[in-house]
């Protein structure tokens, strides 16, 4: 039976947080323990080198931290290929050849890229390579044929702008080579976990996420500090549960619903205070997350078996895409010595 194939991966830019988590990596962790799947996991870090080209020490640091997450919160290399982006050269001779099949103006209405370009403020020093990634981004997606792309709901116009250039190929050159992918989203209101400050967005940046690697203290320092009502000044004030941080990450985290719905009526009603729904909260996280510390802390103890993990699955994966790469070049007719050697 041939396997639905998975593709997704990460830039490491930094270590992954909850963020990712929910909106991401539980997903896959989901998808790959069904069975039902080929997964590839890539960690991207010629794509993170499109904003950092000057920085790549932070990528080399950052790629054994995703890794380490990745492992932590149960992907497994016995049932997922996880590797490494820029070991892969097939992916390249891909982009190269599918960037005749999109235009500048396609590139330039990318919304996320758009979004993107602004808040990195990039004016006049905007990197070619940074404006082509979603092209890139179809040579990862398509190396691999994959059918099921979980991501988050950012990523939306990578998937799309991957459907074009698949469709664009393989009219093109009259063949069925390439394959469109969709996406796999998180669940409606899941997708996007706020900051502990209560921004749309939990991000490194913006200096406002817990970390998959943080220790239970500091995960504690981080519950309390977080944002709630800031009108909820004395304890038997009502107070507000919509916009209020932690109990958007209940709905997110805490199985109990029913616990929950209790304790927002008492919050509304007045009378709980801010202290003891964070330190319930704080308990709830530590439920999901002391596991995944203590696994992590086991992989990090041998750093050697985790380079050698991604050092198999980038051969795995070379194989792959070299097929997929091959393919490629029969149908554009790039394939002068194909009985030579
Ligand atoms: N763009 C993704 C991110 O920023 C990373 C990524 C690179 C990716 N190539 C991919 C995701 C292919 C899914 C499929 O996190």
């Amino acid at each position: 039976m041939t396997k639905e194939i998975i593709l997704t991966g990460d830039r490491p830019t930094g270590k992954l947080h909850i963020g990712h988590y929910i909106g991401s990596l539980k997903n896959r962790v989901m998808l790959q323990n069904t069975g039902k799947y080929d997964s590839y996991i890539m960690i991207a870090d010629t794509q993170a080198l499109t904003d950092n080209a000057r920085n790549p020490e932070k990528i080399r640091n950052s790629l054994i931290e995703v890794a380490l997450d990745y492992l932590a919160v149960g992907l497994d290399p016995e049932k997922s290929t996880i590797f490494v982006q820029s070991q892969i050269p097939a992916l390249f001779e891909l982009t190269t050849d599918y960037m005749d099949l999109v235009t500048l103006s396609r590139l330039e209405r990318n919304p996320t890229v758009k979004t993107e370009i602004k808040q990195k403020g990039f004016g006049d020093s905007l990197p070619v390579g940074f404006l082509t990634y979603p092209v890139a981004q179809a040579a990862d997606i398509t190396a691999f044929k994959a059918t099921l792309v979980p991501v988050g709901d950012d990523q939306e116009p990578m998937l799309e702008q991957t459907r074009e250039i698949v469709r664009s190929f393989n009219r093109t050159y009259n063949v069925d080579v390439l394959v469109e992918p969709k996406g796999y989203f998180p669940p409606k209101g899941q997708g996007r976990l706020p900051g502990l400050d209560g921004n749309a967005k939990m991000s490194k940046s913006l200096g406002n996420a817990i970390y998959l690697s943080d220790d239970a203290e500091t995960v504690k320092k981080k519950v309390m500090s977080m944002y709630t009502d800031p009108n909820h000044i004395h304890v038997e004030d009502p107070g507000q549960v919509e916009g209020n941080t932690v109990f958007t990450y209940l709905d997110v985290f805490d199985p109990d619903k029913d616990t929950v719905a209790q304790l927002k009526e008492d919050y509304q009603k007045g009378g709980l205070g801010d202290v003891k729904i964070k330190r319930y909260l704080n308990k709830v996280l530590e439920a999901e997350l002391a596991p995944i510390r203590e696994r992590r802390q086991k992989y990090a103890e041998n750093l050697d078996a985790v380079y050698d993990m991604l050092y198999q699955g980038s051969q795995k994966a070379n194989q792959v895409a070299d097929q997929t790469l091959q393919e490629v070049r029969d149908a554009i007719g790039f394939n002068y010595f194909k009985n030579r050697g």
